[in-house]
């Protein structure tokens, strides 16, 4: 980033923009993505003027009316960005002068450039709550609706990525599914806490004009309005919190997209190569790869250095706004995107994953995944589970082929229905203690998963309603 030394394309901006260090000082690039939201922002402001009598009727109307025409021009693509102006919210200011004349120098009235920006960020962080959490929903529908199909596919399950008891591939992926599930819910958590306004607290300590700060809050569609005017211009939490919530649900993806790297491998060959899940390789002509896995493997990396970095960003800030606050956006959008992006490419793959269930339940025949069982089996007939352990252990130890004839030689403890233990598919429906993987015990669970998916969906229509109100204030037309 070059420093450049006063710059005559600085000449017709606003004083307080004009210093030799703009471009280092510019944050456009990144924050004119907020425009949206610093619009309907300006408009309920300037409505708000109108009610308390610091602009007269026409005034706010005009005002209104003019920034409305600016979000026309810029959602055209028609709008002249520049540069020099540093901000999304001068770019908009002095463009709304231009269209307006000396008017448009009164939509900054009672308002600063640091509670502006909070508000922004807290409606651009609403609605980036309801699209993750619509996001992440489609995945978790995608998982169910496979696990549906797979309650009977037999697969190990794996502790240390060693074989160790069967389970089924439906109580495997909804596994999956309740992590996501509690992401979603993290997200509904931090919604209230972002949906608060935080106009009105000025640069730092209010105004001395007469406003009404609960007016813009209504208006945009928050809950309440700020309790203290440094805080407000101040605080953070909304989005480090928010990052955090990405973080977990990007390192949530990373382990699903590991499974499926994993379970794609010629060692595993649970799943057959597809398209959905990756590309070729320019070299080897036999290569199908898991990209998209991989990829979703190595996002949680970069999400949760955006955590960090905002984190430390926060660190040891004084009260009030401190302009290293700026840099609090980029690592949000970065999270953001690339949390949408991971989402939706292993939702569009879930659906087309191709098992070989054969293959699988061949992994889950292993007979030696069962020596729990077999302990278990000596249980409930009187041995104390320590000596059961022991048994089994030395019966394995010595190599004997595990059926009934051989255990029975080892120790008479073992029973004669001892050889139908050692049917996989018996060992997985014998598993249905509560939210274990027999088949039976997995049907409840599926029916509690519907029953999650259907309440979040209602958390997610109240969002959706609330963040209408942005688009709203942006469509109507001023009367
Ligand atoms: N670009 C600034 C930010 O993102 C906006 C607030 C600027 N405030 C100021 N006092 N310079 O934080």
């Amino acid at each position: 980033m070059a420093v450049t030394v006063a710059s005559k394309k600085t000449a017709g901006a606003p004083s307080y923009v004009r210093t030799p260090a703009w471009r280092f000082l510019a944050s456009l690039p990144v924050d004119r993505r907020l425009a949206r939201y610093d619009v309907a922002g300006s408009v309920a402001h300037v409505e708000m003027l109108g009610k308390v009598g610091v602009l007269n009727g026409d005034e706010a109307h005009a005002l209104a009316l003019g920034l409305r025409n600016v979000w026309r021009e810029i959602e055209a693509g028609q709008f002249p960005w520049r540069d020099d102006l540093e901000d999304v919210h001068t770019n908009v200011e002095v463009r709304l002068t231009e269209m307006l004349g000396p008017l448009g120098a009164k939509v900054h009235t009672a308002r600063s450039r640091n509670d502006q920006i909070a508000l922004d960020e807290r409606m651009f962080l609403r609605e980036a709550i309801h699209a993750v959490q619509d996001h992440a929903l489609r995945l978790e529908l995608a998982l169910l609706e496979v696990a549906e199909r797979h309650v009977e596919t037999l697969m190990p399950g794996y502790t240390h990525v060693q074989r160790a008891q069967p389970v089924t591939l439906a109580h495997h992926l909804l596994a999956h599914f309740w992590r996501f599930g509690r992401d979603v819910d993290r997200l509904t958590a931090c919604f209230p806490r972002a949906n608060v306004s935080p106009l009105g607290a000025g640069a730092l300590a209010g105004t001395t004009l007469p406003i009404d700060p609960a007016y813009v809050a209504r208006r945009l569609g928050f809950a309440a309005t700020f309790q203290n005017s440094l805080d407000a211009v101040s605080d953070r939490d909304y989005l480090a919190e928010f990052l955090f919530d990405l973080s977990l649900l990007a390192l949530h993806l990373s382990a699903l997209g590991e499974e499926l790297v994993l379970w794609s491998s010629t060692e595993f060959g649970f799943l057959k190569p597809n398209a959905e899940l990756g590309s070729g390789s320019s070299l080897m002509p036999q290569k199908r790869n898991p990209d998209v896995a991989e990829l979703a493997r190595a996002k949680a990396a970069r999400v949760t250095g955006d955590l960090v970095s905002l984190l430390a960003t926060l660190k040891s800030l004084p009260l009030a706004y401190n302009r290293d606050l700026q840099e609090d956006k980029a690592p949000v959008f970065d999270a953001l995107d690339h949390v949408l992006g991971t989402l939706e490419a292993l939702t569009a793959a879930i659906p087309t994953l191709d098992f070989d269930t054969e293959r699988m339940a061949q992994a889950a025949s292993d007979p030696r995944m069962l020596a729990t069982d077999l302990a278990e089996h000596l249980v409930s007939r009187g041995v104390p589970f320590r000596d059961a352990h022991e048994t089994v252990r030395m019966f394995l130890a010595a190599g004997h082929p595990v059926d009934a004839k051989s255990l029975r030689q080892f120790s008479p403890r073992f029973g004669d229905d001892v050889a139908q233990i050692l049917d996989p598919h018996t060992a997985v429906r014998r598993r249905a203690t509560p939210g274990g993987p027999a088949p039976e015990a997995v049907k409840v669970q599926l029916a509690k998963a519907r029953e999650a998916v259907g309440l979040a969906q209602y958390a997610l229509a109240k969002h959706a309603e609330i963040v209408k109100a942005v688009d709203d204030i942006l469509q109507e037309e001023s009367t």
